[in-house]
């Protein structure tokens, strides 16, 4: 069906909750991207950060192919093929045990089960990471809160308020807009659901005056280790190391919300590795199955524990498909060593945009970059109309902001071709 007819379509039928570009894709290979009339253009976009092994890949589509000939779904009722070594990847991984989750990856890969149980079974003195799978970042973060909040009422100390960064961005259910300390978001839902505060990113001293004012009535403080929405903002190791402090200190735990920077995006398998600061929690989601939808709420075994039959659950979480394309990703991403890959292009791509006139600040870590545009370069949004008529995918976060959320497998010639066509527009 042409594109014209797709438009009048969508715009009668689907309700307008987006703008939508003029442009209908149809197919991809690795970083491109092609329209209906076989256009090619390089994806810095990745589906909004979760197209990580670009589109295509080889090993993502045999799996999906030996997945979808074989069984899609069953509930969570049953054991399935992947769930498992899916979570024990996980665990490595936070543990950012590489070695660990490249034994596993390798014996999945052989498909040796042996091999795999090996593998995954942990050290003596390892901590283990247990899962929740869910089907998108907002319900991983519903899976967050909900366990830190059932923590403090099992065997924590009882509060029931979660502390949340200005500027943020959690999902789009009612809960997660809560937790999402933007008016523009928030103010047409009210009444939201209480029990959130609200702390200004890297303001140690007011974090501080909030603990001083609510103490343990905190069971939780939730942060995004970069702030994606709102532009690219990352926080401090300061921040992060008070907020791990402050919030242990009166018994609660900490969140972190990965589901824009986790998944070997920011040069780590998770960003909070960046940042030297563990958390408790965390809420995974875009790259994790490389666009299949997936989310996954990663705890720590003890406070996991808490977690019995009943307390949460999802008829789609966890599915068949899902963790098949998950194990795929994973896999993927840990035999390729796509870590160190986003550090070093990411770090290029950083330098490169910082260099291109109008371009006043790039912030981020591996292939999560954000650039501030001055007043001249005019309106960001148009800037990213321009690039797509010039055959590029990027995205804007605000008037001034541009983001670059491209898949994993991004190289050194991707972003040449990208700063190159930038810089013609923005001059
Ligand atoms: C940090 C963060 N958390 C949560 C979400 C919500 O994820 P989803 O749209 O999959 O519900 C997003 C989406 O952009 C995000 O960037």
């Amino acid at each position: 069906m042409s594109r014209d007819v797709q438009q009048q379509l969508e715009s009668a039928y689907v309700m307008h909750t987006f703008g939508r570009a003029p442009v209908e894709f149809v197919g991809g290979h690795g970083m491109t991207l092609v329209d209906d009339e076989g256009r090619e253009y390089l994806d810095f976009l990745a589906g909004i950060g979760v197209c990580c092994l670009g589109h295509g890949h080889p090993a993502l589509t045999a799996a999906l192919h030996d997945q979808t000939d074989r069984l899609l779904h069953v509930s969570n009722y049953f054991y399935i093929e992947h769930r498992g070594e899916v979570a024990a990847l996980l665990s490595k991984l936070a543990n950012d045990d590489m070695a660990g989750a490249r034994a596993v990856a390798d014996a999945v890969v052989a498909g040796d089960a042996d091999a795999v149980q090996a593998a995954a079974k942990p050290a003596e003195d390892e901590q283990t990471w247990q899962t929740f799978f869910a089907n998108s970042g907002a319900e991983a973060n519903e899976g967050s809160m909900k366990l830190a909040r059932l923590y403090a009422q099992r065997v924590g100390n009882g509060g029931n308020t979660i502390a949340c960064l200005r500027g943020g961005f959690h999902g789009r259910t009612l809960e997660t807009i809560a937790a999402t300390m933007q008016d523009w978001l928030q103010d047409s839902f009210k009444p939201l659901p209480g029990g959130f505060v609200a702390c200004t990113p890297n303001d140690v001293d007011e974090l501080r005056s909030i603990f001083d004012r609510l103490g343990s009535e905190i069971c939780a403080v939730m942060v995004e280790p970069i702030q994606g929405e709102s532009g690219v903002h990352p926080l401090t190791p300061e921040f992060m190391r008070a907020a791990a402090e402050l919030v242990h200190g009166v018994g609660g735990l900490l969140i972190a919300d990965e589901v824009q920077t986790g998944i070997f995006r920011t040069g780590k398998p998770f960003a909070f590795q960046t940042l030297g600061v563990e958390p408790d929690i965390m809420s995974l989601a875009k790259g994790i199955a490389g666009g299949v939808p997936c989310g996954a709420c990663v705890a720590k075994r003890a406070v996991a524990d808490v977690f019995r039959p009943g307390d949460h659950g999802s008829t789609f979480g966890g599915s068949c498909l899902a963790m098949a394309a998950a194990s795929a990703v994973l896999c993927e991403l840990v035999r390729g060593r796509y870590d160190e890959h986003a550090a070093e292009v990411g770090s290029y791509l950083a330098e490169r945009l910082a260099r291109v006139p109008h371009v006043v600040d790039v912030r981020g870590a591996g292939l999560m970059v954000g650039c501030d545009l001055d007043e001249a370069a005019g309106d960001a949004h148009d800037v990213v109309s321009a690039m797509l008529g010039r055959s590029f995918v990027i995205n804007a976060t605000g008037a001034h902001t541009l983001r670059f959320l491209p898949p994993l497998i991004c190289g050194r010639e991707h972003v040449d071709a990208l700063v190159a066509a930038l810089a013609q527009v923005l001059a």
